[in-house]
């Protein structure tokens, strides 16, 4: 894994705006694997205004988000569909028919992995994989346990990611405690895989990334195994 340290957030967003802007211009039908959550929100905006000022064209490029919350509709303001078209899709020259999540209200979750899968297989596989992490170590909804599956799955959330997350959400309550999600498997057949880390609240799963063994309690370890990981991270999440 290589590891880029920036100064600040905004370092970050920059630096992985750029390693993603250049498989865009490397490869103008390239397969984008998406995250949510807050951190990768400022690589969202640099990468849309990269797009007016003309550098990067998303016109042919294809996206696949990691994950959903379930049951959740596409258009509730919580849904990640809702987040992506928000701070990315709705940005860029991107056709929406190209872009993939999850579906919150599939009748046959199963099923609804199982094809996304088969989709994801049949675009080509994914080019070039953002990934967030959780203080708890789960990349999209792989949470920490004893066991972790290999393909897209529907997924409990842990009461910690239930926590972190609620800040989104008016009470605790109302946060969903089922995700789809796609599995380790998934996530490691990416091409290359950008970890994004920020602010002293990843500080202590950060170092566990960088220094830790491979265990299932740390479901981001896994992309040790990757050849081509790059973990990007500011000095607060690196510590010192
Ligand atoms: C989002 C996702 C999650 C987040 C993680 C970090 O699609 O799959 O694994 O990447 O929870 O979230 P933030 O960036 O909000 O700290």
């Amino acid at each position: 894994m290589r590891v880029i340290v920036c100064e600040n957030y905004d370092e970050v967003s920059k630096k992985a705006a750029q390693i993603v802007a250049s498989e865009v211009v490397l490869n103008p039908k390239a397969v984008l694997g998406l995250a949510t959550g807050s951190t990768p929100v400022g690589m969202y905006k640099i990468l849309a205004e990269m797009n007016k000022n003309g550098e990067i064209d998303f016109s042919s490029i294809k996206s696949f988000n990691l994950d959903e919350y379930y049951p959740m509709s596409a258009d509730n303001d919580q849904s990640y569909r809702y987040f992506m078209n928000e701070n990315l899709f709705n940005h860029i020259n991107i056709d929406i028919k190209n872009t993939h999540v999850l579906d919150g209200l599939a009748e046959d979750p199963e099923k609804e992995c199982a094809d996304y899968d088969k989709m994801i297989e049949e675009a080509g596989g994914i080019d070039i994989q953002v990934l967030g992490i959780g203080q708890n170590g789960h990349i999209a909804f792989n949470e920490p346990d004893s066991f972790l599956y290999a393909n897209t799955h529907i997924t409990d959330l842990t009461e910690s990611t239930i926590n972190a997350n609620s800040r989104f959400f008016e009470k605790i309550e109302d946060v969903p405690t089922k995700a789809l999600t796609m599995g380790i498997a998934s996530i490691l057949k990416a091409r290359r895989i950008i970890i994004l880390a920020t602010g002293a609240s990843k500080k202590a799963i950060t170092k566990e990334l960088i220094e830790g063994e491979i265990s299932t309690n740390n479901p981001a370890s896994m992309l040790k195994v990757h050849k081509d990981v790059i973990l990007i991270c500011d000095k607060e999440a690196y510590g010192e």
